[in-house]
């Protein structure tokens, strides 16, 4: 790992800038390339625009490692207040959630029942994506998804491709009919337990796409969403779909709000399945930089707006 994304990822885990960097304007005008805004109200908004050019939106709220039973509940009840109001607009939109914004880290079970309860809430047909945090977490997410996916199969959960587990849950996820997010992972994990190399980790990628989308997963009905904006990654995948006599729209590609917008609408128009994951808040400022930490070139982008005003 480069030491500019190491330097970015430990940012992220900082209280300190966490509490400090917010309140500064360069940092917030930086931040909303990736964020439509910090209320449910633009994300809304953004979902719609996408919907106009044929791509679907996922809404999440941004906030984790929450430490008290208060806060847990602040937010769930703000995802039950979205939850209604995409009913009520008969809104199309997924929702994504980190279990440590429902209260890992405060009571498990608590997170459950949240977990469950919101499940039980979304619309029909929609699908509650469960994010996947640092690979401390990875354990008790598998563990409270499966939970929560016997009562309601409308749960659905994130993997890493840079993991060395994650051939091993994706295995067992198959085998289960589970609805799957394949992505390359975030967080600062060490060479015990994740590819140093980016290159295997893109390597690992594609295995577990084909995995994700070979023959037993789709008889096993899965749902698999290739969450990446790697452009080569997406051509060799599509490719390889194509010559396996994969269907289009049983393909499924999901991208971060901001980052590749042409490829976002490509794919829709060109028949695959096109949704772009929206984050809003204000808790924005660790997910901000490892955002900044996936490219060295967004360093540059923040240090342009620190300098044109
Ligand atoms: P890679 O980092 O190789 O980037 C490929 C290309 O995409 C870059 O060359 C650049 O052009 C563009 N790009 C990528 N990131 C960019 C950025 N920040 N700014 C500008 N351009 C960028 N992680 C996790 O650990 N747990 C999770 O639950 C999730 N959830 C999730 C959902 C969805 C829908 C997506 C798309 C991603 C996540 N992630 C995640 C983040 C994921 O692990 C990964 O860090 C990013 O997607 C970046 O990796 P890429 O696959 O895009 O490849």
């Amino acid at each position: 790992m480069s030491l500019s994304r190491r330097v970015l990822l430990r940012a992220s885990q900082s209280a300190w800038l966490r509490e400090r960097a917010p309140r500064h304007r360069f940092f917030r005008r930086a931040a909303a390339r990736f964020l439509p805004g910090e209320n449910a109200e633009d994300a809304l908004a953004a979902a719609g625009r996408l919907v106009e050019n044929g791509v679907g939106a996922i809404l999440t709220r941004l906030g984790e490692s929450i430490a008290t039973r208060a806060e847990a509940e602040a937010v769930v009840q703000h995802y039950f207040g979205l939850v209604d109001r995409l009913r009520s607009n008969g809104s199309a939109c997924e929702i994504s959630v980190k279990l440590t914004q429902l209260g890992a880290d405060v009571d498990r079970e608590l997170c459950r029942a949240h977990l469950s309860e919101l499940a039980s809430r979304m619309p029909d047909g929609k699908m509650l994506w469960i994010d996947m945090e640092q690979a401390a977490y990875a354990d008790v997410t598998f563990d409270l998804f499966r939970r929560v996916r016997e009562a309601h199969s409308n749960v659905g959960v994130c993997v890493q491709a840079y993991l060395y587990r994650t051939e091993f849950d994706v295995a067992k996820l198959v085998d289960e009919g589970a609805a799957v997010r394949l992505v390359k992972g975030a967080y600062n994990e060490p060479s015990e337990i994740a590819f140093p190399r980016k290159k295997d980790v893109d390597e690992n990628f594609f295995r577990l796409a084909q995995t994700l989308l070979g023959l037993d997963a789709q008889r096993a009905g899965i749902r698999a969403a290739i969450g990446t904006h790697d452009l080569r990654l997406i051509a060799r995948i599509t490719e390889w779909a194509a010559a396996q006599g994969i269907a289009r729209e049983r393909l499924e590609f999901q991208m971060l709000y901001g980052i590749q917008r042409a490829e976002q609408i490509r794919l829709a128009r060109a028949g695959y399945r096109s949704g772009v994951l929206i984050n809003y808040g204000s808790y924005w400022f660790p997910w901000f930089m490892r955002r900044l930490a996936e490219r060295p070139a967004n360093v540059f982008f923040l240090a342009r707006n620190l300098f044109s005003r």
